[in-house]
């Protein structure tokens, strides 16, 4: 029988995906759609993600998402992902979006967000994740601000679903 593991370290589940950005992605300026680039952030998000828990994972969440600088047809943007800190079923995975210029070898930052991912079962029924052990000052750093902004998703969260089922008191299609 195979040993249950209780923690991973970051460095177990950090991710990387690298796009050449084309015509058909991008709008009459030639920069990349921006629903896009949330694709591929949520894609090198999940990767993390389920590399952490070893399982399937859905993404219950993406926080706030600013798109600092655009992302041009040619460009290599390059994602890298990793799971700050994980709770009981979910994880916050921060996630970093990056334009390589190859010609100066130097990375321009063009978005960042962090996302909650949920690990399920073939079933579909929510698992228990292995705890994360940070092990730099800044996975620690990380590891800490995680446990602040999932307070205050939480509190975001009981208010939209008391928003919605004000909503559906009202809305009847
Ligand atoms: C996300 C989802 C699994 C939550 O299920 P639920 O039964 O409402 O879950 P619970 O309230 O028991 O929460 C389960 C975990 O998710 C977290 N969570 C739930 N909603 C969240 C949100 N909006 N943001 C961040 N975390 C959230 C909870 O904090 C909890 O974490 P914990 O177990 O680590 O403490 C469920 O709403 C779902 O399946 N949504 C669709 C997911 C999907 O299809 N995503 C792709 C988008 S198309």
């Amino acid at each position: 029988m195979s040993e249950e593991v209780l923690a991973r370290t970051v460095c177990e589940s950090q991710s990387e995906r690298s796009e050449i950005i084309f015509p058909a992605d991008a709008n009459a300026l030639g920069n990349l759609f921006g629903g896009r680039l949330m694709q591929y952030i949520d894609l090198v998000g999940a990767m993390a993600a389920s590399r952490h828990a070893r399982a399937i994972t859905v993404t219950a969440s993406m926080d706030h998402l600013d798109f600092v600088a655009p992302v041009r047809v040619g460009d290599l943007l390059i994602l890298k992902a990793s799971v700050n800190r994980a709770f009981k079923t979910s994880m916050e995975v921060g996630v970093k979006a990056m334009v390589e210029d190859v010609r100066k070898n130097r990375l321009r930052h063009v978005s960042s967000a962090y996302l909650t991912y949920v690990a399920m079962d073939l079933d579909g029924k929510k698992i228990v994740v292995p705890q994360v052990v940070p092990e730099t000052e800044h996975q620690k750093r990380r590891y800490e601000d995680a446990g602040r902004r999932r307070e205050m998703r939480a509190e975001e969260t009981q208010r939209k679903k008391q928003i919605r089922s004000l909503l559906s008191e009202e809305w009847h299609v």
